[in-house]
């Protein structure tokens, strides 16, 4: 039997870091082709397990020149879904040359008759890749947990009105964990300033007590969001947040300072120890100030585990030098 290969998708400066990964969890792994945003790793036996660096993964069919040739590759898949898209070859996603190819050969793939859009769970994915202006990797992968839209990327566009780029990253989170969150829940917010994450559940009627030393959007304070729900901020640093500040029936945790993970975790232990059972799930962004972090990324994934909650880590598309975990109960 020849070599098999899988295929791994990710945020455009993070190749080196997903190289790592693998080679920590899988130490037979060895990376075979490397493109911004796209590589392909020798496997032999099995698969790639769970990754945080890598948005979406699977089994590399190999790279091919046309849509002709694509369409060979789909042969005896047997795929109810069909994903192209361009890899990521700038920090913002993929160019607007790739973004266009990747619509051309799409367009050229009507033949195949294979739905395109999000996959349900269970859906045998045939995934096509513009890797280059002449070069494209095709894949195959199955729906489990994670991402659904093609590579892991998806089309959310900032609200002029929303103050900072954290509503992308909690429209993310939401997305690709399927953490649903309800109308009248309230969240708490370490790090919170100025104020995009709040503003994106705002606008879904939960009501945030945002805690931050730093100045939050008056507009966004100044809001109702469904159902009545309000943002209010606490100017102060999370070390100096008190039990009494956290009301009752809080339910969901996000923290998003930009100090270093362990101290964060440090401050979302004890706020969530208030909370309790109450505490249905945590959405938290953690910063990879020191490359060190990398090697403990699963160590911190286990301290929120420790909170009695099932966790898992991903690097967002938005994120650039962080992580998210979204942990629920
Ligand atoms: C990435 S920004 C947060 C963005 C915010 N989540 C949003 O949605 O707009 C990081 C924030 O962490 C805050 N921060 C830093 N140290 C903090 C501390 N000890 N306690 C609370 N917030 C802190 C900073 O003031 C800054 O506003």
């Amino acid at each position: 039997m020849g070599a098999r290969f899988a295929h791994a998708v990710c945020n455009a400066g993070s190749e080196a870091l997903l190289v790592r990964e693998v080679a920590a969890a899988s130490p037979g792994v060895v990376p075979a082709y490397r493109k911004r945003g796209l590589l392909t790793f020798r496997v032999d036996e099995g698969a790639l397990g769970r990754l945080v660096f890598a948005r979406v993964h699977g089994e590399s069919l190999g790279l091919v020149k046309s849509a002709a040739e694509a369409v060979e590759r789909a042969e005896g898949l047997g795929a109810a879904r069909l994903h192209v898209y361009a890899r990521d070859d700038g920090p913002d996603g993929p160019s607007e040359s790739g973004a266009a190819r990747a619509r051309a050969i799409e367009a050229e793939l009507a033949d195949l008759r294979i739905p395109t859009g999000a996959a349900a769970p269970g859906e045998r994915i045939f995934e096509v890749i513009v890797a280059d202006d002449s070069a494209l990797l095709c894949g195959t992968r199955v729906q489990g947990e994670g991402w659904r839209v093609p590579g892991g990327r998806p089309a959310f566009v900032l609200p002029a009105e929303a103050p900072s780029r954290a509503y992308l990253k909690l429209e993310e989170a939401l997305a690709w964990s399927g953490l649903a969150v309800a109308e009248g829940e309230r969240a708490v917010e370490l790090g919170s300033a100025p104020g995009g994450a709040a503003a994106a559940l705002l606008q879904r009627g939960v009501s945030v007590l945002g805690v931050d030393p730093a100045d939050m959007d008056a507009a966004l304070l100044a809001r109702r969001g469904r159902g009545g729900a309000t943002v209010t901020h606490l100017k102060l640093e999370m070390g100096a947040l008190k039990r009494p500040h956290v009301p009752r029936g809080t339910s969901l945790l996000l923290c998003d300072v930009n100090l270093a993970p362990q101290v964060a975790l440090r401050a979302v232990t004890s706020v969530a120890s208030w909370m309790g059972k109450e505490l249905r799930a945590a959405i938290l962004t953690l910063k990879l100030n020191d490359q060190r972090v990398i090697d403990r990324v699963p160590e911190l994934v286990g301290r929120v585990e420790a909170l009695g909650l099932r966790a898992r880590a991903t690097q967002l598309p938005s994120n650039r030098r962080e992580i998210c975990v979204v942990a629920t109960r």
